[in-house]
């Protein structure tokens, strides 16, 4: 497996990864079991997937029969929005490492550079009774500070964020004692993030895309939790010209998609519970794209249209302050 370099930590990242977000805990055992079977050694989760405990247990058992060496896996999760201010952190990555049964993660991330009150008894965000989540306005880069001496005292080897925008991971840039290693946004083919991956190269920070492949079945999630419905929701696995492309070198469109992420070495973590599609998502090292290829692809990009997540189905969050995609603002440079 590939793997870039994390240049504020210096640990190798693989450069794919599985996906955990909306897999049901009893499915993602399996998911968890096949994928370290087929070769995956990088893991995405967060706090609010619940899929931490069930990543833990199968974890432990790998890690307990010696079939794997920890230090043979990346382990990523977050920090919540409900816990995004510096007296939290400490707790939530306590409770992470409590579930994962880990000592350690590989990268914490703060989620989401907005945070919402904390609802104690059912450990989420706080909301108001007609609905809007009810904003805390700490600061990230006084959370940071907190991340920061979780590094020290050895719990995350490396510390990073997400969904930040270019102006908000300067901001941090600039102030950080440890530099964050990467970002992860939302990035495939209707949304490249180019001119953010350029900032991104510009400070040394690696980049994860998530929702690689447009996170098909997403919106029915928005509309079942949030009663929120993107009307123009994306079919990238299903667009034409992948399914060209993937059609001439005999692989999926789902290939197509990552590899043509891979080979401007941008991390995947595609999501998958099925076997066959956990194989596929990682055999992407076999075939190239021809220029033609990769200069189709590259036009698939609609920009700010492409964006999938914009959060609005928290409701009320474009009035918080580090909201990331305020309309006014060129968030990108
Ligand atoms: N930081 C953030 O705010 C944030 C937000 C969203 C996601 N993420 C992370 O990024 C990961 C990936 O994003 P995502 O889950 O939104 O979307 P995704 O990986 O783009 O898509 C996952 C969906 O595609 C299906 N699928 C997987 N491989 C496929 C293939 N080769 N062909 C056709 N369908 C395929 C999966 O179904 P099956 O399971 O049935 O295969 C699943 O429904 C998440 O799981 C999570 O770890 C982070």
């Amino acid at each position: 497996m590939r793997s870039i370099r994390l240049v504020s930590s210096g640990r190798e990242m693989p450069i794919v990864g599985l996906g955990t977000w909306r897999g049901k805990p009893e499915e993602m055992e399996n998911a968890v079991n096949v994928a370290l079977e087929v070769g995956y050694r990088h893991i995405d989760t967060a706090f609010n997937y619940n899929t931490e405990e069930s990543i833990g247990k199968v974890l432990k058992e790998w890690i307990g029969s010696g079939k794997v060496k920890r230090e043979n896996l990346f382990i990523t999760t977050k920090l919540p929005n409900y816990g995004n201010r510096p007296s939290d952190v400490e707790r939530f990555l306590n409770l992470s490492l409590q579930k994962l049964q880990l000592d350690y993660v590989d990268l914490y991330l703060i989620h989401m550079p907005f945070g919402f009150l904390l609802n104690e008894s059912t450990m989420s965000p706080m909301v108001k009774e007609n609905g809007e989540f009810c904003l805390d306005t700490a600061d990230y880069v006084d959370t940071w500070k907190v991340m920061e001496e979780q590094v020290k005292k050895g719990k995350i080897k490396s510390i990073g964020v997400s969904n930040f925008n270019a102006k908000q991971l300067k901001r941090l840039y600039e102030s950080a004692e440890i530099k964050p290693s990467v970002l992860q946004v939302e990035l495939h083919a209707y949304l490249q993030q180019k001119q953010l991956r350029e900032v991104c190269k510009g400070l040394n920070v690696a980049v994860t895309a998530f929702s690689p492949l447009g996170s098909p079945g997403a919106n029915n999630h928005f509309s079942t939790k949030y009663n929120y419905e993107l009307n123009d929701f994306p079919d990238i696995l299903g667009h034409p010209e992948v399914n060209e492309i993937a059609l001439k070198h005999n692989k999926t469109p789902g290939q197509i998609l990552l590899k043509h992420l891979v080979e401007q070495n941008v991390i995947v973590i595609p999501k998958s519970s099925n076997s066959e599609r956990l194989k596929s998502n990682i055999s992407l090292f076999d075939f190239e794209l021809t220029r033609e290829d990769t200069d189709k692809l590259d036009q698939l990009d609609r920009g700010e249209k492409g964006r999938i997540f914009n959060f609005l189905f928290f409701n009320g969050v474009e009035n918080h302050p580090h909201y990331p995609f305020k309309k006014e603002e060129d968030n990108n440079n």
